[in-house]
């Protein structure tokens, strides 16, 4: 295919005036997570595989020319007038099939284009160079490296095994026993994947469920997959290696962890009155919403169902009055991309919010908890980082009034111009192109319901916050 990446938009300083209401129905982009692993099977299966909703973020088109330069096809979906964007097309080579890429694997942005493919790569017997921007380059890769070693392939990373790596798959696949220290889908998934390829069972266990997108993706190529929560808390995952994949349709529902952020607008701009359609309510998804009502959110699902293997439902949010709450540290691993947004909700709420357990905040595409901390502080609002625990304390409205450096990190940028949707004054990020990562029409979608988001020109801008 030609490249799906178009260049990174050049960066872009933003700001978010006082909303009068939000209000109105909007369909947010497809989810992220799935998106990747849509592209990823499709590639590993035999025949046509469609894949509708897909997410058009930079991080997904990143995956989908990964697998394009490993030798499927992949073709994009045609816009159809009347009804959207036409389903994605992918031609997989089977498992065991894909080939030398020519070139090196660019993942931009995304951490979990880097692992999952990671995973793919550990099985086949040829060289891939991978690299990511600079955010991807800081990021940790050592997690997968450790298990996927013990397949028998090599990698060669830089100190610290940071990107840009060299992988060189293994000649002769061994299934994997594999005990995660960490609670994180992504190494769940390098791992299963790279057992996608070996021959007999390999398992993984992680020390708390995370999102189940492979596994739900797995059964629904076919795929021999079984969990079992363990009496500890961690659970088991087993998948059957080398079956034989046929293409299959799937259902991108829309990403709940893109819906947090109308939905805390909604929630803190008086006045408002929203609905979300098609949003995916998987449960080791949804802690941000079990928390925001916890908190007190008027916050409905409506018209429940699923689609390809995955639970959705419509949102229906009206402004609430928040109070503060305690989310333990048990519940970071169904919210753990949504605690800026969380702490946004948490600077007009009433009282302290403690979220305690979040050191993997630290090595997201930002280091979120000192990121959240400082942006906050510089808007007036009263929060801090202490060791792994962002606290909160909110009631007044926020002065605003700051510009925020975001770090190439879309969730910071969105989260700091919903705070501005509600603040006394505005507040703006100094790069609002790290939100196509994730959330293309961000900016469109949230003026649609009412929101004040604009181009500012960098000598109107409030200070900026470092
Ligand atoms: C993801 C897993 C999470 C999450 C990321 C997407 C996935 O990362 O933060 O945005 O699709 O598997 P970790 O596995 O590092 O927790």
């Amino acid at each position: 295919m030609s490249s799906p990446v178009k260049s990174a938009s050049p960066s872009k300083v933003m700001a978010s005036g006082r909303a009068n209401s939000l209000t109105g129905n909007m369909t947010v982009p497809g989810d992220k997570s799935i998106s990747h692993r849509a592209l990823i099977m499709g590639a590993l299966a035999v025949g046509e595989t469609t894949i509708t909703g897909l997410l058009l973020g930079e991080d997904v088109l990143r995956t989908a020319a990964a697998m394009a330069a490993l030798g499927a096809r992949v073709e994009r979906g045609d816009k159809e007038p009347g009804t959207g964007l036409g389903p994605w097309r992918v031609w997989g080579r089977g498992i065991g099939g894909l080939t030398e890429p020519e070139d090196v694997l660019d993942m931009g942005n995304s951490g979990t284009g880097a692992r999952l493919i990671a995973g793919v790569l550990a099985a086949y017997p040829f060289t891939s160079i991978m690299t990511g921007d600079a955010s991807l380059r800081r990021r940790p890769m050592q997690r997968v490296i450790a298990p996927l070693s013990q397949t028998g392939a090599r990698f060669m990373a830089r100190a610290g095994g940071r990107l840009p790596m060299a992988v060189t798959g293994s000649p002769l696949m061994m299934p994997l026993m594999y005990e995660s220290p960490v609670a994180s889908a992504q190494v769940k998934s390098a791992v299963l994947l790279a057992g996608l390829h070996a021959p007999g069972a390999t398992t993984v266990i992680e020390p708390a469920p995370t999102r189940d997108h492979t596994e739900r993706m797995f059964r629904h190529f076919g795929v021999t997959v079984d969990s079992t929560l363990m009496p500890n808390g961690a659970n088991k995952v087993r998948v059957v290696g080398q079956p034989e994949l046929s293409g299959r349709a799937i259902v991108v529902p829309a990403d709940p962890s893109s819906a947090a952020f109308p939905v805390v607008a909604a929630l803190v701009v008086p006045g408002s009155h929203v609905t979300l359609r098609n949003v995916g309510i998987n449960p080791l998804r949804t802690g941000l919403f079990d928390t925001l009502r916890e908190m007190g959110a008027d916050l409905v699902f409506k018209n429940r169902r699923e689609e390809a293997g995955e639970p959705v439902a419509d949102l229906e949010v009206r402004s609430s009055k928040l109070k503060g709450v305690t989310v333990p540290a048990s519940r970071a691993p169904s919210m753990i991309d949504e605690y800026p947004i969380l702490a946004v909700a948490a600077a007009f709420a009433d009282g302290e919010t403690r979220m305690d357990g979040l050191a993997e905040l630290r090595v997201k595409e930002s280091d979120r908890l000192s990121l959240m901390a400082n942006g906050l502080t510089a808007c007036g609002v009263t929060a801090r980082a202490e060791g792994d625990s962002l606290i909160v304390r909110g009631g007044a409205q926020p002065r605003g009034h700051a510009t925020i450096a975001v770090h190439l990190d879309h969730r910071i940028a969105m989260s700091f111009l919903v705070l501005g949707m509600a603040s006394e004054k505005a507040v703006a990020v100094d790069d609002a192109s790290a939100i196509a990562t994730s959330f293309p029409d961000f900016v469109t979608l949230m003026n649609g319901l009412g929101a004040k988001l604009s181009d500012v020109p960098a000598t109107d801008m409030p200070p900026v916050v470092v």
